[in-house]
């Protein structure tokens, strides 16, 4: 198998974690909140949430996460833990093929990109390329290529022994180099999804970039993302121009993808 674009031998292949999740729907009480009383649970991919991805289009994640149970958050829907929806054998069988949030997570992203976020990414852009950084496994870069967009990733731990977030890819290319290298790309939109707690990184990118688009992804201050310095810094310098309403999180992770314009008067370069 090739390391560009298609998924790594050692796990288990998509179609099969996305096949027993559908037989999981048909198993007798699946989806009976094992706690409380509440409506019962249900995917995604039996809503009218549902987002198809485009034709000829390649969505591992995606079409994972169309099956998983799912719970109201808002006027959305949460893909949630599996033992919410289905008996303990059975939640225990689909964890082990790796459809848990963390599996999930280190294998394609910390942050789960939908057909609608490509959509609204490329709206954002009006035309222009992409510098992302701390990349990871590289499949927001990949999703993005496939719609046409001109994405320089960056990493500086390539996945697996040496990036303890990221077990599998890359899905594309990953530059392995950090934060710095958004300098040499002012004319390029900054993509960042999921900088880890604490990690200074998100804040270093933005003070060398010399851009004005910021494309973000992740909780905000005091959540699971990046650090104070960071919102600091966002709050003073940027300016909220959009926020992707189609964006799904998972259930409890305040997960919101977000387009941000330089203020003005605070132009660099
Ligand atoms: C939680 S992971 C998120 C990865 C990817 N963006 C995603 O959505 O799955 C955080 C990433 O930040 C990267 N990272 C750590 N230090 C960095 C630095 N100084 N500059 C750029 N990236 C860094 C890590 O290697 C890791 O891949």
């Amino acid at each position: 198998m090739d390391a560009m674009g298609s998924e790594p031998t050692m796990q288990v292949p998509s179609e099969v974690i996305v096949a027993a999740l559908r037989d999981a729907w048909r198993e007798p009480g699946a989806g009976q909140p094992l706690y409380g009383s509440g409506p019962p649970l249900r995917p995604i991919a039996e809503s009218e949430e549902d987002q198809l991805i485009p034709s000829g289009g390649s969505s591992p994640l995606w079409e994972i996460v169309r099956w998983m149970p799912a719970e109201p958050d808002g006027q959305a829907l949460s893909p949630t833990s599996l033992s919410e929806a289905f008996a303990r054998p059975l939640a225990f069988r689909l964890d082990v093929l790796g459809a848990s949030r963390h599996a999930l997570a280190t294998r394609f992203t910390w942050s789960i990109i939908s057909p609608g976020d490509v959509a609204w990414v490329v709206a954002q852009l009006e035309g222009r390329a992409v510098v992302e950084i701390g990349a990871g496994t590289g499949y927001w870069a990949w999703q993005l290529q496939q719609a046409g967009v001109d994405v320089a990733a960056y990493d500086p731990h390539s996945p697996g022994e040496d990036n303890r977030y990221c077990t599998a890819g890359p899905y594309t290319t990953v530059l392995v180099e950090d934060a710095s290298a958004v300098k040499r790309h002012p004319d390029r939109a900054l993509l960042m999804v999921w900088p880890p707690l604490g990690g200074e990184h998100a804040r270093h990118a933005l003070s060398v970039y010399e851009g004005d688009l910021l494309l973000y992804a992740g909780e905000g201050l005091g959540g699971c993302t990046a650090d104070d310095a960071f919102y600091k810094m966002l709050n003073a310098e940027w300016e909220l121009t959009s926020v992707a309403p189609r964006h799904v999180t998972w259930s409890g992770i305040h997960c919101e993808l977000a387009a941000y314009r330089r203020k003005r008067g605070e132009h660099r370069g």
